[in-house]
């Protein structure tokens, strides 16, 4: 029986989504592996920390149609006041959406996102979970910075697609986070391929990098290869195998 007193983040296993590229499923495969990890019969929390675009709420279907009139990011309300996450699919989630309208965007200086990442980790009242998934924005070196400052077992999945742009870009982040000695526990290939619905043959999406300029030559551990999925992104099926290699790695952290 969890109890709802209130979990130290800075405690907690944390597994960060990230990547050096914009739009190739980081906060897809953030939400389904989370959704797969709870399959599994843990209890997860789901952070949600990109400020400029924060898509975990709409992917799992909440929304708010009204734009908020008025952002207070310094304390949710009062200073100090804690954040209740709200329970979806037995998910605990937060997320820097739950402060902005549907289509309201937010310029801010720097320092801010990473004191919200900060909000959102150390002042929500988690109730007991065993791993937060954490959702960053594209190029998240600064906050990646600022989750390594606030958690203590962190560890990292990098998404790549297999175009080299993807895979360039990737290892820049890859070689930052080697700097600062953050685990990395491996990359998905999302969009890797298509299965044609019509045709029964296996369709290549990108022309293929040179296996020398992969996050793979890297060194990073291939985790997953996801296909394209029209219509839905990837399914909780297709992150099944993500999540059984995720959860093996846990307790090396716990
Ligand atoms: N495997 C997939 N099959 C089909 N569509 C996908 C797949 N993965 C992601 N998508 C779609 O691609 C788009 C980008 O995905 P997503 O928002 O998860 O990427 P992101 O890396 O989080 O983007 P951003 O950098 O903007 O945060 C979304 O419309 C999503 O539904
Ligand atoms: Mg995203």
């Amino acid at each position: 029986m969890r109890t709802s007193s209130q979990v130290s983040s800075s405690a907690l296993p944390v597994l960060a989504v990230a990547s050096g590229k914009g739009g190739v499923g980081k906060s897809s495969v953030a939400v389904g592996l989370a959704k797969a990890l709870h399959t599994r019969g843990l209890a997860v929390g789901l952070v949600d920390a990109d400020l400029y675009g924060p898509d975990v709420p709409r992917m799992l279907g909440l929304r708010r149609d009204k734009p908020a009139t008025s952002i207070r990011i310094s304390g949710f309300g009062e200073r100090g006041a804690p954040l209740d996450p709200v329970e979806v699919d037995g998910l605990q989630v937060v997320s820097a959406g739950f402060l902005l309208g549907g289509t309201q965007g937010l310029a801010v200086g720097s320092g801010v996102a990473e004191m919200l990442l900060a909000r959102l980790l150390n002042e929500t009242r988690w109730g007991a979970p065993d791993v937060l998934v954490v959702d960053l924005p594209p190029g998240t070196a600064d906050l990646g910075q600022a989750l390594m400052s606030l958690v203590r077992r962190l560890m990292v999945v990098l998404v790549v697609t297999p175009a080299e742009v993807a895979h360039l870009d990737t290892g820049r982040l890859v070689t930052v986070l080697r700097r600062a000695e953050v685990r990395i526990l491996g990359g998905v290939q999302n969009m890797a391929y298509l299965d044609c619905p019509d045709c029964a043959r296996r369709v290549a999406l990108h022309p293929r990098t040179p296996d020398e300029r992969t996050i793979w030559a890297m060194g990073v551990a291939r985790l997953a290869e996801l296909p394209y999925r029209v219509d839905s992104g990837p399914s909780a099926e297709d992150l099944r195998g993500l999540a059984a290699a995720v959860h093996a790695q846990l307790p090396a952290v716990l």
